[in-house]
């Protein structure tokens, strides 16, 4: 098995978990690492010692040993720096949000393809315990049919402060809660739905809290909720915050978060599953019975998805966070934006 060799850009949380991930998969090595903030570089260094650091991504595209980068930026750098990385021939796994919308996501979805190369979107959620073993109940039939999901991330206080603000800028974060952690929670929904092509969407965005802060520029939303149809019949319900006076049904989360919940629940014509407390609610003759769950799995989600990158590029598997689903995932975020501008419900283009 040929070592493969992995730039990682950006060496904040994210950047630091894809570190420890390579250093736990055989077959994989960390080649290089870019950040702008010299610091953060010098502390990453010390870290995981890759061979060698680098101020600019440019410069580390242009390392010709490098097979794939694991891009960790700010939102409206990821696709500049992925459709960078896959002209320089690299295989890409970008953190969530793929890009700020769909168009951005089209022009990477077709450049990987148009040169070989696997592109992947950060979405370690997919490999988490629960999600794996949901994904098994699933496709046995337990749940029948799934016409509903409830797809939730909310935080009474948990505006991210994030290097120099960008998360509450626009322009550099493509918007607020919706595209930072609502982003999660409709992915987990949809893609233990199977991911069912979506085709309208109602929504409505919020900015109540941005005095919680103390930011430069605070003109993304803090709410965010979505009612999305898809092609099969089925829907989801999607609602989102970082900020909201949510009541005491909520967990207390970490302190900066405060009250929290990311929790999916997904209705079924024989059963409903939810996520948090993992747990199955069950027809049984004409009875609900409740059935706690557990995961026999305990392998680290980063992990999971490092491997299932890895083989794809090997060409050993599917890429299990491919190009199309980051596409149309873009396209729902899209629409929720667009909907709440227009005050209607909108096509998914
Ligand atoms: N998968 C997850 O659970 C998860 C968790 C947190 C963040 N994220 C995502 O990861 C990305 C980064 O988030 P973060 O919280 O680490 O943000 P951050 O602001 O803490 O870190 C971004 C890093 O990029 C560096 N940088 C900026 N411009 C650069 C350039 N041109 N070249 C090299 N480095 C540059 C900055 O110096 C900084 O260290 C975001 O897109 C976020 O949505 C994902």
């Amino acid at each position: 098995m040929r070592t493969l060799r992995f730039g990682i850009i950006g060496a904040g949380w994210p950047g630091q978990q894809h570190a420890k991930a390579i250093a736990a998969i055989p077959g994989t090595e960390l080649r290089a690492c870019s950040d702008t903030n010299d610091e953060r570089l010098q502390a990453f260094r010390h870290e995981f010692s890759p061979m060698t650091t680098f101020a600019e991504y440019h410069e580390l595209l242009a390392d010709g040993e490098i097979d794939a980068v694991i891009i960790c930026l700010p939102n409206f750098l990821h696709f500049p720096a992925s459709l960078a990385a896959l002209e320089a021939g690299k295989h890409v796994l970008c953190e969530k949000p793929p890009t700020l919308n769909a168009a951005e996501m089209k022009v990477l979805r077709d450049a990987a393809a148009k040169r070989n190369l696997v592109y992947f979107f950060g979405r370690q959620f997919r490999f988490a315990p629960a999600l794996r073993t949901a994904r098994e109940i699933i496709s046995e039939g337990k749940l029948g049919t799934i016409y509903r999901a409830r797809a939730t991330w909310v935080r009474s206080r948990g505006i991210p402060p994030g290097v120099d603000s960008w998360f509450t800028d626009k322009k550099r974060s493509g918007g607020g809660a919706l595209i930072d952690i609502g982003v999660h929670a409709l992915d987990s929904a949809w893609f233990l739905m199977g991911t069912p092509r979506p085709v309208s969407i109602s929504a409505k965005v919020f900015r109540n809290f941005a005095h919680f802060v103390n930011a430069p520029v605070f003109n993304v939303e803090d709410e965010a909720h979505a009612f999305i149809r898809f092609a099969n019949g089925s829907i989801i319900e999607l609602e989102t915050s970082w900020a909201a006076n949510l009541t005491d049904d909520t967990p207390v989360g970490p302190e900066w978060v405060g009250r929290e919940s990311n929790n999916c629940v997904l209705f079924g014509t024989k059963a409903t599953l939810r996520l948090r407390p993992f747990t199955l609610f069950e027809d049984q003759n004409g009875k609900l019975v409740t059935v706690p769950l557990q995961s026999e799995y305990t392998d680290n989600s980063f992990e999971m998805q490092l491997r299932n990158f890895a083989d794809a590029i090997r060409g050993d598997a599917a890429p299990i966070n491919n190009a199309e689903q980051a596409f149309q995932l873009m396209e729902m975020i899209d629409g929720i934006y667009a909907s709440s501008e227009l005050g209607r419900e909108v096509p998914v283009a």
